[in-house]
């Protein structure tokens, strides 16, 4: 009896282990083993393109020397499909941007030895409105594979409400794949729902960060992210920081040298640009190993061949020189050292390891480091923001207290232990703590809303009451700075299984200011409390962190508790008038009244300047008649 159980048991054992021999096969095919690199049409054209252009960028690309140089994939971005589609479900291509369909445009490119890229989204609706593919995955693919598209770059823009982006970008990926044709898939979801945890497994690039503009600051901030996830990408899944904006025509000469730098030391999709090099087979993505703010980088990783790449950058607007010891720093000794723009040598073998570099203001060097070998592997002096980032100490000096040392925790929302999800997303930031914040928190386009999950919160003087100071960006654009009457932010707090409870946030209305706003909550836990913000009615402020410290006296810590369990009730409570940071906030009902004396303020103004205009008329009008009269 017991050995038919045993092989029972056995073979119960056997096909578990097969189940998840399936779920680990790997899925991705192997063809995507360097980053992609080719021109896509929306930085420069948006939404007029059309066959001509795509026939004309092909022989461009060809005649100039990209082909040679490895940019193989010319890629149609969005607008290229109508709002509609047949009645069997087959997409409706832009009649008068493509006349003759797609399959001719993609043969031409394929007719010049390039590969061909299309664009769409995991939604109802493409980002600049055209027909998307949810619920139509199937058809779509089928449509790709019949044309010969060999690149979908994959949105996230109009999805419904609720519905993950794992589960929607999955459908489309078994689509792709059931096709049989190698199409390179890009998940373009801007770095939401922890992009970096989901997609390797999803597709052959994942984007982390919004959108990238044609500003300089806008590549610093991409890094600031992108930065603390770069090494999860590797052959077949490689992170996106998004495409280059070089020859745009805002870049100097030397930013533009910089974003290509690091960009493709990053070993990121190298989509539209100028050629310098094709990418390395090894394909290990540079790592940030030392970063200042506002002032320098430097970047190093492992290349085939027992080489080695490293790009120093100056941040700063005036010029400096930057020192990088290449066996401490970077773990590399002898050989040589070979700047790539400027193909200066520098002889490592007798000469001391350390390199001086003056760069001007947002210029980099990118050195080769070859012919030698590796004494160790790369060491960052970078932090990961996980949580909790920072951990101060205060002596308090109340008399609760008195000498005590009262640990204060502060979490960044950009830490990666959070879950940032739905339209919610990390962003590089200046003047943040931790060099980010998390953006679109709230109901942000109706339906769609965003929300932050703080995972692992720890009680650190044990269960009890903790003061919360909340840090908020005041507002990134005019339109969406909270209520426009009440001049405040609504935010939902739900810490543990609590109630949700909401507050009310000050707005200034000036984007380049943090504000403050302290509120008590109770943690029951030791480890991995969670607090959730989000609103599904109103817009949120983006958060840059929370300062947690205890708020009662510790011999009181376990009675609080105590107290709360038998209560039952919200786990959030409002501080006192001082201890708020925003007197008004305190109670609802000065909030109430504050809110009301705008209001009434802008009523009466609003009334006062009608009044005046009814009565001005009225005085013309009157003297009107009266000329009249005469
Ligand atoms: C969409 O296609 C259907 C037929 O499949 C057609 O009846 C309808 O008029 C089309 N709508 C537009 C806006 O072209
Ligand atoms: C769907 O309809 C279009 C024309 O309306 C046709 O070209 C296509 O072959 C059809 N597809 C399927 C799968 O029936
Ligand atoms: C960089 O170093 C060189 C040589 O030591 C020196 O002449 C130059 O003034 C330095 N430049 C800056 C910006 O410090
Ligand atoms: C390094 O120095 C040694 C002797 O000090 C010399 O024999 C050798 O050629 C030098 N190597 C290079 C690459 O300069
Ligand atoms: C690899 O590096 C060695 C020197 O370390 C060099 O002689 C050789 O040419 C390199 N091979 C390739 C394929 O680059
Ligand atoms: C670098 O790390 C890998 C794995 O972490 C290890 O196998 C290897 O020996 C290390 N190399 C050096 C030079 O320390
Ligand atoms: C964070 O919290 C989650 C959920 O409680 C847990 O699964 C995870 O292991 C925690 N991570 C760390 C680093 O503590």
């Amino acid at each position: 009896m017991f050995y038919l159980y045993y092989t029972i048991f056995l073979l119960l054992l056997y096909n578990v282990l097969l189940l998840y021999a399936k779920a680990d096969e790997p899925i991705i095919p192997s063809f995507a083993t360097t980053p992609p690199m080719g021109w896509n049409t929306w930085n420069k054209y948006g939404c007029a393109i059309d066959h001509h252009l795509i026939q004309q960028t092909a022989d461009a690309m060809v005649s100039e020397g990209y082909l040679a140089a490895g940019y193989n994939y010319l890629n149609l971005d969005d607008c290229w499909q109508s709002n509609n589609r047949t009645d069997n479900g087959t997409i409706v291509i832009d009649p008068l941007a493509f006349p003759f369909g797609i399959k001719p445009v993609a043969d031409y490119v394929h007719s010049k030895g390039l590969k061909f890229g299309i664009y769409s989204s995991a939604g109802r609706k493409t980002c600049a409105g055209r027909m998307a593919s949810l619920e139509y995955e199937k058809n779509d693919a089928k449509s790709y594979s019949d044309w010969g598209v060999d690149y979908l770059k994959y949105d996230n823009c109009n999805y419904d409400e609720g519905v993950p982006a794992p589960l929607r970008f999955r459908h489309m990926r078994d689509a792709l794949l059931q096709t049989g044709r190698d199409i390179f898939f890009s998940v373009c979801t801007w770095g939401v729902e922890n992009t970096w945890e989901w997609a390797p497994e999803m597709g052959h690039s994942f984007r982390t960060h919004d959108d990238i503009y044609n500003d300089w600051q806008s590549i610093v901030d991409i890094l600031q992210v992108h930065s603390q996830v770069v090494h999860l990408g590797g052959p077949g899944h490689w992170a996106d920081p998004d495409m280059l904006e070089i020859g745009n025509g805002v870049l100097s000469i030397d930013e533009s040298i910089t974003h290509f730098s690091i960009w493709s030391a990053m070993k990121a999709p190298l989509i539209l640009g100028n050629s310098l090099t094709n990418q390395d087979p090894l394909g290990k993505p540079a790592l940030r190993i030392r970063h200042i703010k506002e002032d320098q980088d430097v970047w190093g990783g492992p290349l085939s061949n027992n080489s080695m790449v490293v790009v120093i950058v100056n941040y700063k607007p005036y010029p400096q020189n930057i020192t990088v010891d290449i066996s401490t720093e970077l773990g590399y000794a002898d050989g040589y050292a070979r700047e790539l723009w400027t193909q200066d040598e520098i002889n490592l073998v007798n000469s001391s390891s350390i390199i001086t570099q003056t760069l001007r203001p947002h210029a980099c060097a990118m050195y080769k480091l070859t012919h030698g070998y590796l004494i160790h592997n790369l060491t960052t002096s970078i932090t990961p923001s996980n949580n909790p980032s920072v951990t101060t100490t205060m002596t308090s000096n109340t008399n609760k207290q008195q000498g005590t040392e009262i640990p204060t925790i502060r979490y960044e929302a950009e830490g990666l232990n959070n879950l940032v999800q739905g339209l919610a997303r990390r962003k590089g930031c200046a003047l943040c703590s931790g060099g980010a914040y998390v953006m679109a928190i709230g109901n942000v386009n109706r339906p769609q809303t965003g929300t932050l999950i703080y995972r692992n919160i720890t009680a650190s003087l044990g269960p009890g009451e903790y003061t919360m100071r909340i840090n908020y960006l005041d507002c990134f654009s005019w339109s969406t700075c909270g209520d426009f009457f009440t001049r405040r932010w609504h935010l939902r707090i739900r810490v543990n299984n609590g109630e949700p409870y909401w507050i009310s946030l000050k707005s200034k209305r000036n984007p380049t200011i943090t504000s403050d706003y302290s509120i008590g909550i109770v943690l029951d836990k030791q480890e991995n409390n969670e607090i959730i913000f989000d609103d599904p009615n109103a817009y949120g402020p983006s958060i840059d962190y929370i300062e947690l410290t205890p708020h009662t006296p510790l011999n009181q810590h376990q009675y609080v508790v105590q107290r709360y369990q038998q209560e039952g009730s919200s786990n959030v409570f409002e501080l006192s008038f001082w201890e708020s940071g925003d007197p008004l906030a305190t109670t609802r009902l000065t909030r109430v009244l504050a809110d009301f004396f705008w209001e009434l303020l802008f009523i009466v103004i609003c009334c006062a300047l009608i009044l005046r205009t009814l009565l001005l008329l009225y005085k013309h009008r009157h003297r009107l008649s009266y000329y009249k009269k005469l």
